[in-house]
């Protein structure tokens, strides 16, 4: 049996506009494209990692709408476990208000709906699906004490938690030294250690300091530039593919779920992250969050 990986975050419908650069607080763009896609920082990270081969569940919270109804259905088209998903009814579904530029670059607004009422309790009912997980794969899109709640019990299960520090916020001392694997970007990280990370050198620094939390590995993406590994004492700098940006929304969703699958496969930390940045350099090139997931078998894996 495949190592079982288990996601817990959110689902959303993203509304993407694509815009030649991104709107300036009180300008109107005109003669943007449309999109309705689905999204959500859980959502996307639990079906990459089921087109790259992963057993995934995914748990999150929608509402009864019918944003809701149609992510759970495709959900289980991708050959996810939907059975730990719960429903609100007096919540609407996570939706996600996206511009994205002729440079591939964007900026997000979203209305959480159900993701902000995945508590405590409903993870407690969960509890069978946590039990069997090999790999936990969490976000911060979902309220921090159920994210607190679960790295605690986990880690007192001697699960691996990655935690990809997204929506960046404050984190605790006792979260931080429950997390196994964190996965900042350039910003998270600044934000997390107080380091502004501009290059390989600040990386360095703000990776330390995670370390120094508690944290066995830290992987800090850097766009483009690939990705700052800090894993039993050794750095290193895993380059990604150089690709032609069409849109950059859930690059960061790729890397994990792809990370989550290598690591359910027992590769090494460092081909783990080789594999996480091919993924995410192919998922740039397409349009749409959970739409640009690439499959196995374009990895030549
Ligand atoms: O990481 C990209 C995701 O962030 C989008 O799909 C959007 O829904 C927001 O959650």
């Amino acid at each position: 049996m495949k190592p079982s990986i288990l996601v817990i975050g959110s689902s959303n419908t993203d509304m993407v506009v694509k815009t030649a650069h991104l709107p300036a607080p009180g300008e109107t763009i005109l003669g943007g494209e449309f999109l309705m896609t689905p999204g959500g920082k859980g959502a996307n990270q639990a079906v990459a990692a089921s087109r790259l081969g992963g057993a995934v569940t995914f748990i999150c919270k929608t509402g009864t709408d019918i944003f809701g109804n149609q992510s759970i259905d495709l959900f289980n088209k991708e050959g996810i476990d939907t059975t730990c998903i719960f429903k609100d009814s007096d919540q609407p579904s996570g939706v996600a208000l996206i511009n994205v530029d002729d440079n591939g670059e964007n900026c997000i607004a979203v209305a959480s709906g159900a993701n902000a009422h995945l508590t405590v309790e409903d993870l407690v009912l969960a509890a069978p699906c946590l039990e069997k997980a090999n790999i936990i794969l969490m976000q911060l899109e979902i309220p921090i004490e159920t994210v607190a709640y679960v790295t605690s019990v986990a880690a007192s299960l001697g699960k691996k938690v990655i935690l990809n520090p997204a929506p960046v916020c404050a984190l605790s001392d006792d979260l931080l030294q429950s997390v196994s694997i964190i996965t900042p970007n350039e910003t998270e990280a600044s934000m997390l250690t107080g380091i502004k990370v501009t290059d390989e050198v600040t990386a360095t620094d703000a990776a330390i300091y995670l370390h120094e939390k508690g944290i066995a590995t830290v992987i800090i993406t850097l766009g483009a530039r690939g990705a700052l590994v800090f894993h039993e004492n050794i750095f290193s700098l895993v380059r990604v593919p150089e690709v032609k940006a069409v849109d950059t929304t859930a690059a960061g969703d790729v890397f994990n779920g792809a990370l989550a699958v290598a690591l359910s496969e027992n590769k090494i930390m460092i081909e783990a992250v080789e594999f996480a940045c091919r993924a995410a350099s192919v998922s740039v090139t397409r349009m749409g969050a959970q739409a640009s997931a690439p499959y196995k078998r374009e990895l030549n894996d």
